[in-house]
């Protein structure tokens, strides 16, 4: 059999962990849920959620891929190997195709909007102006799907290169490019007038408005934002070396998580107040309500492009980790090769993506109930697929692996977080799995604490 890959230094597993992480959920996702839930008192809520209940979950992944060293759905039947675990292999395997057949669309978008910015720029245009020209773009059918399968090829072309040579190699570029681009961005923001009011909405925690909604809005974010629930993290934990300390490695990834959302808060909340639009605008606030802003502020023409080429390299160094999970498990299953394995994963996500493409235009068939195949998949995976992956980890982690296997990799044989680790467990056997079963429950509506 061929040697397994690894990635090759600490800042390689940073950078594609990280790469991982940081994506549409930051930039596009996070700042519109936080301006909806009243923007400083979510965040405050959404950082204690994600040390006490994303980062456990985050390194119980990550131990479960390194001690099994193989793909998502191997992981199980390796560490466990009677009962049925290997179905939640599965269901993470599918949760990431249908992650990916909606991520690939907006991520097409941040191609489209790169495109308009570098030729047509956005001065001047009105924000009605601008809602027609995205709903005629989103419906319409070519340009979305050729932006979409361009997407998907790059995507393919890093995965095709490997563990080392593609993933680690690309994200060691340009997680670093973004961080740049970012700050550039948010000391732009900042000189802004009315820069302050954005501000002091986005850190001032308004303690009136944290309601049991705020908490489980917080708790979904954090576990799409973290990339957790579907064994990506299995899949690239397997990738970690013996001898790296993981919870540095989850501890780096989890501030660089948390501090690009806020970053990225910090270039959008600041304009939307400068420009005087309201800060709850919901998912058009990145495609709707930037562009017009952009449109209006001096040098406006680089910044737009610089954000829109932001969002594009958030968003592949993303897709990349769910292409290697259905990629990870072809290659080692079925035995084919790396590249031809991510061709037919390329081709199943082209058929899923464009159905995703075309259930946004009027008039075509991919409706189930009114909602568009890209709502579906969105909330399928937002809702159930993830919540429920989620917990049966959590659960195989603190229930089904031996406690010493369990602790001996989390700590590197006791090298690492022997202090914390009884805390942690903790988390992990009682706190974690409670509270995401009451998430659950209630999002699909068997329990009701909010209205
Ligand atoms: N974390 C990414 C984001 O914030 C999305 C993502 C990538 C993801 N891989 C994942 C979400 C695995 C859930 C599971 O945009």
């Amino acid at each position: 059999m061929e040697k397994r890959s690894s990635f090759g230094s600490r800042f390689g597993v940073v950078a594609a962990v990280g790469g991982s992480v940081v994506g549409l959920g930051n930039i596009w996702r996070f700042p519109y849920i936080a301006g909806e839930n009243g923007g400083g008192a979510f965040i405050l809520v959404y950082f204690i959620i994600s040390l006490a209940i994303a980062v456990p979950i985050l390194l119980s992944e990550f131990t479960i891929g390194r001690r099994a060293r193989s793909n998502a759905r191997r992981a199980f039947t390796k560490i466990r190997k009677y009962g049925k675990w290997g179905w939640v292999g599965y269901l993470g395997i599918a949760t990431a195709f249908v992650i990916m057949s909606f991520y690939s669309v907006i991520a097409g978008w941040s191609l489209e909007f790169l495109f308009s910015a570098l030729f047509e720029g956005f001065t001047n245009i009105t924000s009605a102006e601008m809602g027609d020209k995205f709903s005629l773009f989103v419906g319409g059918a070519v340009r979305p799907l050729i932006w979409t399968i361009t997407f998907i090829l790059l995507a393919v072309f890093i995965i095709s290169a490997g563990v080392e040579k593609g993933i680690e190699r690309y994200n060691k570029i340009f997680m670093p490019l973004l961080l740049v681009l970012m700050i550039m961005l948010a000391v732009n923001s900042l000189t802004l007038p009315g820069a302050k009011e954005g501000l002091s909405f986005l850190l001032k925690p308004d303690f009136s408005k944290i309601h049991p909604s705020t908490l489980l809005q917080a708790l979904g974010q954090s576990f799409f934002s973290l990339s957790l629930g579907l064994g990506a993290m299995i899949t690239y934990g397997s990738y970690i070396k013996a001898d790296e300390n993981m919870f540095k490695v989850g501890g780096m990834v989890a501030i660089s998580d948390i501090s690009i959302a806020i970053l990225s808060g910090i270039v959008i909340f600041p304009a939307v107040f400068s420009y005087g639009i309201s800060p709850t605008s919901g998912p058009d606030l990145v495609f709707i309500t930037m562009p017009v802003i952009f449109g209006q502020m001096t040098g406006g023409y680089f910044i737009a492009i610089l954000f829109f080429f932001l969002l594009f390299l958030a968003a592949i160094t993303s897709i990349v980790s769910l292409f290697e999970v259905v990629t990870a498990y072809l290659t080692e299953e079925k035995n084919l090769s790396r590249k031809r394995a991510a061709r037919y994963v390329a081709v199943a996500l082209t058929i899923t993506g464009s159905m995703c493409v075309l259930s946004q235009g009027d008039g075509t068939g991919f409706r189930i109930a009114e909602r568009s195949l890209f709502d579906w998949c969105d909330t399928i995976s937002a809702t159930v697929m993830m919540p429920v992956g989620g917990l049966l980890i959590v659960f195989f982690a603190g229930w089904v692996m031996k406690k010493e296997v369990f602790r001996n990799e989390l700590t590197s044989e006791g090298r690492y977080g022997k202090r914390i680790f009884p805390l942690l467990y903790t988390l992990i056997r009682f706190v974690i799995p409670i509270v995401i079963a009451i998430l659950f429950l209630d999002q699909i509506g068997l329990l009701k604490l909010v209205k």
